[in-house]
C-alpha cells in the first residue's frame, strides 16, 4: 500500500514530478518509421505527438532527418503540426516562419529585408534517432564529453536495435491508463495462469506470430496447457545491469520444471520469450499521466519476420493513424458470458493484448496503490518499484542516473522444459541456443566491441 504521494511520485511524468524528470534521461519511442513512411506516401511526413505530457511536433524533413520540436510556433504560438514541411525544415502556417530539425529559425520571411532576426530565435528541440524501427527522441539533460559537446547518452545495447530490418518489427497501440501500472501488468508473470487461460489447447504450430500459442522449448506441450495445469509459480528475482531478471518456475512434477525467464528493462520496458525464435520488446511510454502508447518490438533469432502478416494482425485491432483499440471500455472489452463460461478465461476473444488492456485500464486512470494489497507473486513488482524510487533519489540528488545500460551480457529469454534438479542449467543452456542460432548477432556484437 503506498500514500497518495507516494503513488504520485512514481506515476505522474509531467516536467517538474520526479518520475516525469528521471524517464527524461532516458530514450523514449516516439513513433513507428512506419507511421512515418506511410504520412510520407500521402503527402507529408509530420505530425503531432504527445510524450511525457508534453506536445511536440515530429518530422522527416526532405534530407530524410527527423527533427522533433516544440509544438507551440516561439513566434506567436501557433500551432506547428500544422505547418508546411518545406525549404529543410517546417514552415509555421502563421507568418512562415521557418525552422530545422534542430529548431533553428531559418527565415522570418515577413520580417523587413535584411533583418537578422531569426538568427536570435531557437524553438525547442531534442534529439532523434532511429533503431529497431522506432524513432526515438531524447528529453533530457545532455552529457558533456571529454571533449567539452553536450550529447544525448547513447541507447542502450540491446539486440531489439541490433537485429536488422528482416529479423525486426515493431507496433504500437494506445492504452487510456498511466504508464506505470502498463508496465507492471507485463512484470508480474503469475498473471498468465489465470488472465490468459484458455480452456482448450490449439495445435502450436499454427499459431505464427501469437504469444503463449508454442510450445514450450524442448517439450510438446503447449503452453496454454503449462500455464493452466500449474499456476502457483515460484518466483525468483535476480538484480541485473539492465533491471532485473525474473525466473518463474512452474513444477510439472518431480522430474520436469518449466522455466520461463523474462527481464525488466529499466526504466519502462520488459523483454519476454514470445517463441522460440522471437522475443518481444515491450516500452510503455507516456503520453500524459493518464494514457500511454506501449511499442512493442519483435526480434527474431531465426528466420526473416513475415512483417506484413505481423502488420495486418495487428493493424485489425489498433488501427492507424492513432493506434486507438477498437475493442475497449466503450464496447466492454467485447466481453460474452457464454465464452466465459466454456472458451476463455476472461470471456473477452483470444487476443491477450485485449486482455492485458482489460487489466491495465480497469485498474483507474492512475491506479490508486492507497487500495491495493500485494501478495509474494507481486515480488517482481514490488523490487521494480523499489529499483524505480531508488533511481529517483539518486537523481534527485545530483548522483546521475542509475542503471543506463551499456552492454556486456546480453538479457536472455527463455520458455522451456527441463530437468526439475537442473532448471538452472536448462534455461542457460536454452538461452545460449536462442543467441547462437541468430545469424545476425555475431555481427552486431563485434560491431559494438569496435566502437567501443
Ligand atoms: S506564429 Fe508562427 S510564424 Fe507567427
Ligand atoms: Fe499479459
Amino acid at each position: 500500500m503506498l500514500t497518495q504521494a507516494q503513488n504520485d511520485r512514481i506515476t505522474r511524468v509531467g516536467p517538474n514530478q520526479p518520475a516525469g524528470r528521471l524517464l527524461r534521461q532516458y530514450w523514449q519511442p516516439v513513433a513507428l518509421v512506419d507511421e512515418m513512411d506511410a504520412l510520407a506516401q500521402a503527402g507529408k511526413a509530420l505530425k503531432p505527438v504527445k510524450l511525457l505530457g508534453q506536445d511536440l511536433v515530429l518530422f522527416r524533413d526532405e534530407q530524410g532527418q527527423y527533427g522533433l520540436l516544440d509544438r507551440d510556433c516561439p513566434h506567436r504560438g501557433a500551432d506547428l503540426a500544422y505547418g508546411r514541411l518545406e525549404g529543410g525544415g517546417v514552415r509555421c502556417l502563421f507568418h512562415g516562419w521557418l525552422f530545422d530539425a534542430q529548431g533553428q529559425c531559418l527565415q522570418t520571411p515577413g520580417e523587413p529585408a535584411g533583418s537578422k532576426l531569426c538568427t536570435r530565435i531557437k524553438q525547442g528541440a531534442y534529439p532523434v534517432q532511429v533503431a529497431g524501427e522506432i524513432i526515438w527522441g531524447y528529453l533530457g539533460e545532455l552529457i558533456e564529453d571529454s571533449e567539452g559537446v553536450r550529447k544525448p547518452p547513447p541507447l542502450p545495447f540491446y539486440d531489439c536495435f541490433n537485429a536488422p530490418s528482416t529479423h525486426a518489427f515493431a507496433f504500437k497501440g494506445w492504452w487510456s491508463c498511466n504508464w506505470l501500472q502498463a508496465l507492471e501488468v507485463g512484470i508480474d508473470p503469475v498473471h498468465a495462469s489465470f488472465l490468459h487461460v484458455y480452456f482448450e489447447d490449439e495445435d502450436p504450430s499454427s499459431s505464427y506470430g501469437r504469444q503463449f500459442r508454442s510450445a514450450s522449448s524442448d517439450s510438446a506441450m503447449p503452453m496454454t496447457q503449462v500455464l493452466r495445469e500449474f499456476n502457483q509459480p515460484d518466483i525468483r528475482i535476480e538484480k541485473t545491469e539492465w533491471g532485473q531478471r525474473l525466473i518463474t518456475l512452474r513444477h510439472i512434477s518431480e522430474e520436469q520444471t518449466h522455466v520461463r525467464v523474462t527481464q525488466t528493462l529499466f526504466p519502462q520496458a520488459f523483454l519476454i520469450p514470445m517463441s522460440d525464435e522471437i522475443t518481444i520488446t515491450q516500452w510503455h511510454v507516456p503520453i500524459d499521466d493518464e494514457n500511454t502508447y506501449w511499442f512493442t518490438m519483435f526480434t527474431s533469432y531465426g528466420a526473416p519476420i513475415d512483417k506484413a502478416h505481423f502488420r495486418n494482425m495487428r493493424l485489425k485491432t489498433y488501427p492507424a493513424p492513432d493506434y486507438k483499440p477498437l475493442v475497449g471500455r466503450q464496447n466492454n472489452y467485447g466481453f460474452n458470458v457464454s465464452e466465459q463460461l466454456r472458451d476463455t478465461y476472461t470471456g473477452m476473444g483470444h487476443d491477450i493484448n485485449v486482455h492485458d488492456q482489460w487489466a491495465c485500464e480497469s485498474q483507474g486512470p492512475i491506479q490508486n496503490r492507497q487500495r491495493e494489497h500485494l501478495g509474494t507473486t507481486d515480488k517482481g513488482i514490488i523490487s521494480y518499484r523499489r529499483m524505480l524510487n531508488q533511481a529517483i533519489d539518486q537523481f534527485e540528488q545530483g548522483q546521475g542516473v542509475a542503471l543506463r545500460y551499456r552492454g556486456g551480457a546480453v538479457p536472455e529469454t527463455v520458455d522451456g522444459v527441463g530437468a526439475s534438479g537442473e532448471w538452472e542449467g536448462t534455461w542457460k543452456r536454452l538461452a545460449d541456443r536462442r543467441f547462437e542460432a541468430a545469424p545476425w548477432r555475431a555481427t552486431a556484437q563485434s560491431e559494438s566491441e569496435t566502437e567501443a
